[in-house]
This record gives C-alpha cells, sequence and structure tokens, in this order.
C-alpha cells in the first residue's frame, strides 16, 4: 500500500508536467554548476546516484549521462521515471530503484482520526531507519540531492493538518522542523555510507521562497528582504553575499527541510562554495513565485 507520503509527492509530480518547461534559465544554470564541480572536483567516467530525481525537469540530464558510465535514479514515485527517460538520449545508462529515503513514511498512521496533540506526540516519536541504502548496488562517485529534503516530511503533514484543522499551530510547525531535522540528519548519514572516498556528494536545495499574491496582496515573509538584497532582479540573487543569507536564514525565513544540519560536518567537509539559483514557479502578474536554491558541493572526511 502507498504511503501518505508516496501520494503527496505523486500528486507534486504530476502538478510539475505543466510547468517543466518553464524551468529552461534553472537547468541551464544547473548544467554550469555541473561543469564547474568537475574541474573543482572531477568524477567522471564513474557512477552517479541521483535521489529525488522526479522528472528530472530540474537537472541537467545531458551533462549527467555525457560524464557518467552508470546513473541510478531512485524516487519514491515510479511514474516520473518515464518522464525523466523521455528527456535523455542514453536511456541504458539510467536504472530506476523505488525507495522512500524519508526513513519514517512506512511509521506514519493515518491522521485523521488523531487529535492535534495526538499527531504532535507521534510525529516527535518518529525516528529515522535507513531503509533504501541496502536496495542500492556498491558505492557511487557522484551524489546528488535533487530539491528534495523539503518535500520529504513538511508538505504531507502541512497539507494533511491544513485538510483536518485549517491552519498549522506554532507547536505542530515546530515538531514538523524537530522531525525534518532529523530526518535529513539520518539521510545525509545514509549518504555517507554509499559514497566512494573520492566522490563528491551534492546537496541541492531550494532554500527561500519569494512569492506575491496580488489577490490577497501579500508577500511570503522574507520575500521583500531577499529581492532587496537582490536589488530587485532575482538574476543577481546569486551575487548576494553568503553572509546575508545566513542573516536570513537566523530570522526564520527559510523553508522547511532547506538548512544543513550540525552533525553533518563530523562525517563530510564542505568544499568553499555555494551556488545559488532561481528556480521560478510562477510569473503571472497576480501570483509570483519563484524558490531561491542553494547548493552545495561536499566531500567526505579524511579518517583520522
Ligand atoms: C521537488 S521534486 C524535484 C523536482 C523534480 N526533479 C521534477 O523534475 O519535477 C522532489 C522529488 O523528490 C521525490 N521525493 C520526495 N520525497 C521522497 C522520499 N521520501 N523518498 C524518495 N524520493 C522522494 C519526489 O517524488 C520528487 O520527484
Amino acid at each position: 500500500m502507498k504511503s501518505g507520503l508516496e501520494k503527496e509527492q505523486q500528486h507534486s509530480n504530476r502538478t510539475n508536467l505543466k510547468i517543466g518547461a518553464m524551468w529552461s534559465n534553472f537547468r541551464d544554470r544547473m548544467s554550469l554548476i555541473h561543469n564547474r564541480l568537475n574541474e573543482i572536483r572531477p568524477t567522471y567516467g564513474g557512477k552517479a546516484l541521483l535521489i529525488g530525481a522526479g522528472n528530472g525537469y530540474d537537472l541537467p540530464l545531458s551533462q549527467l549521462e555525457a560524464n557518467y558510465e552508470s546513473i541510478v535514479v531512485v524516487d519514491i514515485d515510479t511514474d516520473s521515471f518515464k518522464e525523466l527517460l523521455k528527456q535523455v538520449s542514453c536511456p541504458e545508462k539510467f536504472k530506476f530503484v523505488h525507495v522512500d529515503v524519508s526513513g519514517v513514511g512506512s511509521q506514519i498512521p493515518s491522521l485523521r482520526k488523531l487529535t492535534e496533540l495526538e499527531i504532535i506526540q507521534m510525529i516527535d516519536k518518529l525516528e529515522y531507519r535507513d531503509e533504501w541504502t541496502n536496495k542500492l548496488e556498491g558505492s557511487f562517485d557522484f551524489i546528488m540531492t535533487c530539491h528534495l529534503t523539503t518535500q520529504l516530511v513538511s508538505p504531507f503533514f502541512m497539507m494533511e493538518m491544513l485538510a483536518m484543522k485549517g491552519n498549522i499551530s506554532w507547536e505542530y510547525n515546530m515538531a514538523v522542523n524537530r522531525l525534518s531535522e532529523r530526518v535529513i540528519n539520518g539521510l545525509f548519514q545514509s549518504i555517507s555510507t554509499i559514497l566512494s572516498k573520492e566522490g563528491l556528494f551534492f546537496h541541492s536545495t531550494d532554500t527561500f521562497e519569494l512569492s506575491y499574491n496580488e489577490s490577497t496582496d501579500t508577500w511570503r515573509k522574507g520575500s521583500e528582504e531577499i529581492l532587496k538584497a537582490a536589488n530587485f532582479n532575482i538574476d543577481f540573487l546569486h551575487e548576494v553575499p553568503s553572509l546575508v543569507y545566513t542573516d536570513l536564514i537566523s530570522k526564520g525565513y527559510h523553508i522547511t527541510g532547506s538548512t544543513l544540519p550540525d552533525t553533518l560536518f563530523e562525517t563530510y567537509e564542505k568544499l568553499p562554495y555555494n551556488y545559488i539559483s532561481p528556480w521560478q514557479f510562477s510569473n503571472e502578474g497576480s501570483f509570483l513565485k519563484t524558490y531561491v536554491v542553494f547548493s552545495y558541493p561536499f566531500i567526505l572526511k579524511a579518517e583520522s
């Protein structure tokens, strides 16, 4: 039986089918970044793993297939892989494995019969279990998280509570945030067990949402500050100093699931580069929506 997380992601991938064509600028930027990565830390020729590649609209697929011998795609949504394959020239290089990398999906009961307090208590008991790396063979030279860490638990829990109660309480939001941190921490630990010693882990995540809704005349919190930092031109976002972003994160303007867990640095060393890219979802006059994507390259820490 499909878990709630799986149904939520399938729905979201179906919706993205309509807007994938809008993402060509974002894909170009991802291609550019990918080329840089191969200058900094060459991993081409080896084996790549794309985590949450979905329809593949947000990925530099032509470079990936040119650069790697084989590419394993893991996702909770099997159908989306068919859409990804339509965009590649060497489908035989790609292999799909259906997994839930959240480590908690199979533990979540139906929420509809529970009270809010019971759900919060249940969420706080959920612990990440690695139930996916054992489905993969060997290690990988390049591993990329494809804008999925914000999707792992938050959208499902938010949609469910909105459907049940119509609003999200502070306590509920905090429980989902705590769960999201545990899940990402577990996910990054799992990734370290399948990354080859000389490999590269490229973590790419939507981090801020810039949006404006004309019908309610509201900006999402932080949107105006982020735009101001970019001189009101989203195309200049990548020139905004990273210090500004640290400040915006400390104000809580980021999307749940986009921050890096502290424990990450016990296992990985971050290479001294941050890539920032605008990812546009809607540019209609009445509703603007762009995500600001941060991408970070990591390598495994040398064993002491
Ligand atoms: C934001 S989408 C990325 C956009 C997508 N590449 C596209 O082109 O539409 C995140 C992807 O992560 C996948 N995903 C979300 N939660 C997952 C989970 N628990 N395990 C594995 N994949 C998951 C979704 O199915 C989706 O394909």
